[in-house]
C-alpha cells in the first residue's frame, strides 16, 4: 500500500490513508472519528515505552486532527447547500430577486411518515433485513404476470391504480404501482445466489404506492408500504407469524396478541390477514378498534410457487413468506391518528406534533 508520507510511522501512515479514504465513502462523516482503527492506535499509545510515546502520540493527535478538518469542511459544504423547498416551484429563469421566499432547512422537520419508516427500518435490519426502495413507475409484468395473475384475472381489479398513455415496448401501458410486491420478483432474483450460499433471502421494501380510490378517513389516493420477503429452507408460516409479532412488539413497544385468518391473495397460499391486539386498549375495546379489540393490519402468506419459480427458484427446495403492510396505517395505529388525509394535508399543526 502507497503510504502517506507526512507521517513516519508506517502504521499511522497506513491507517491514514485507509481511514481518508473511508472517510470520502462515509455518508455521516462523523463516524470516521468513532473508527476502530484509530481508537486501536490510541490504545497502543498507552501500552508504548515512555521513549516512544511522544513521537507516536504526536503523531497519531495529527491523524486525528486531520480527519476532524475533513468532517468540517464536509459539515460547510453541506451548510451552504441551499434549502430546497418543493412545494414553491418556479420557473428557473426568474431573476434572484424574485424568486419565492424560501424557508431555511433549519426550520423545517422531516415529515413523521419518514421518521416513522426509519424507526420501522431500524427494527428490520436488526433483526437481519435489508432494504430496497420500490420504484413508482413500473410495468405490467411486475404489477400482474410476475405474481401469478393470470391476463383477464378478476383480482387484478382490486389493484386498480394509474397508468400512462406512454407504452412499453411490447405495448403496454406504465403502472403507478398499486403495491410494492412488484418489487419481489426483482429482489428475489437479485438474491437468489444467497440460497445457494446457504443464506436466506430477508429484504424488506419501502415505497410510495398508488390507487385509484374513493378517498375517505381510511384511504387515499398515494400512500406507504413496506413489503416484506424471506426465502429459505424450511420456512413456514410459523417464522412469518413469530416475524412480523417480533417486528409489532418492537414497534409498538409493547407485548401484543396476534391472529391470522384465512385471505386470497393470487401471489401467496395460504394468504392470510394479519390481525394484533389493539395497542390502544388492550383488546377492551375502545373507538380505535371500532370496540372489536382488534386491528387488521396486514396482508401476508407463504409465496405461491409460481411466484418462486418465475424468479428462478426452486419452489420444492425453498419456500418463503411475504406481507405487505401500509405504513400510514402503522404510524395512526401508534399515535390514535383518526384520518389518513392528515399525512399529506401540509397541516402544520398536524405535523408539529410530531417534531
Ligand atoms: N400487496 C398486498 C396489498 O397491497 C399486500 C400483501 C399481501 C403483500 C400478501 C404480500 C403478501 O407480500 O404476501 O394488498
Amino acid at each position: 500500500m502507497p503510504r502517506d508520507m507526512s507521517y513516519q510511522n508506517t502504521r499511522i501512515a497506513e491507517t491514514a490513508e485507509l481511514l481518508k479514504k473511508r472517510a470520502t465513502e462515509l455518508q455521516n462523516k462523523q463516524e470516521i472519528l468513532r473508527a476502530v482503527e484509530l481508537k486501536a492506535l490510541f490504545d497502543e499509545l498507552k501500552t508504548l515505552p515512555p521513549e516512544q510515546r511522544g513521537a507516536f502520540g504526536q503523531e497519531v493527535n495529527q491523524l486525528r486532527g486531520e480527519l476532524q478538518v475533513l468532517v468540517n469542511q464536509s459539515r460547510e459544504a453541506e451548510e451552504k447547500l441551499p434549502a430546497i423547498d418543493t412545494t414553491a416551484p418556479f420557473d428557473i429563469n426568474t431573476p434572484a430577486d424574485q424568486h419565492p421566499q424560501l424557508l431555511s432547512s433549519a426550520q423545517g422537520s422531516q415529515h413523521p411518515l419518514m421518521t416513522e419508516l426509519s424507526t420501522v427500518l431500524d427494527i428490520f435490519y436488526r433483526m437481519g433485513f435489508t432494504a430496497v426502495e420500490s420504484r413508482e413507475i413500473d410495468d405490467d409484468y411486475h404489477m400482474f404476470g410476475s405474481l401469478n395473475f393470470p391476463e383477464g384475472h378478476p383480482a387484478r381489479d382490486d389493484y386498480d391504480t394509474f397508468m400512462t398513455t406512454q407504452t412499453s415496448k411490447d405495448g403496454q401501458p406504465f403502472i403507478a404501482p398499486a403495491h410494492t410486491s412488484t418489487m419481489q420478483n426483482r429482489v428475489m432474483k437479485k438474491y437468489k445466489s444467497d440460497l445457494e450460499n446457504g443464506k436466506p433471502i430477508a429484504a424488506v421494501i419501502p415505497g410510495r404506492v398508488f390507487r385509484n380510490e374513493d378517498l375517505d378517513a381510511r384511504h387515499e389516493h398515494t400512500f406507504y408500504q413496506l413489503e416484506g420477503v424471506y426465502v429459505g429452507k424450511d420456512v413456514h408460516a410459523g417464522n412469518l407469524i413469530a416475524t412480523l409479532k417480533t417486528f409489532l412488539q418492537a414497534y409498538y413497544d409493547k407485548e401484543l396478541e396476534v391472529k391470522t385468518q384465512p385471505f386470497y391473495f393470487p401471489f401467496t397460499e395460504p394468504s392470510f390477514e394479519f390481525a394484533i391486539s389493539c395497542p390502544f386498549c388492550d383488546k377492551k375495546g375502545c373507538h380505535i378498534c371500532s370496540q372489536s379489540g382488534w386491528i387488521e393490519l396486514l396482508g401476508c402468506g407463504m409465496i405461491h410457487p409460481n411466484v418462486l419459480k418465475e424468479a428462478g427458484i426452486d419452489p420444492t427446495k425453498y419456500t418463503g413468506f411475504a406481507w405487505g403492510m401500509g405504513i400510514e396505517r402503522l404510524v395512526m395505529m401508534k399515535y390514535g391518528v383518526e384520518d389518513v388525509r392528515h399525512f399529506e394535508s401540509a397541516k402544520l399543526d398536524f405535523l408539529r406534533q410530531f417534531s
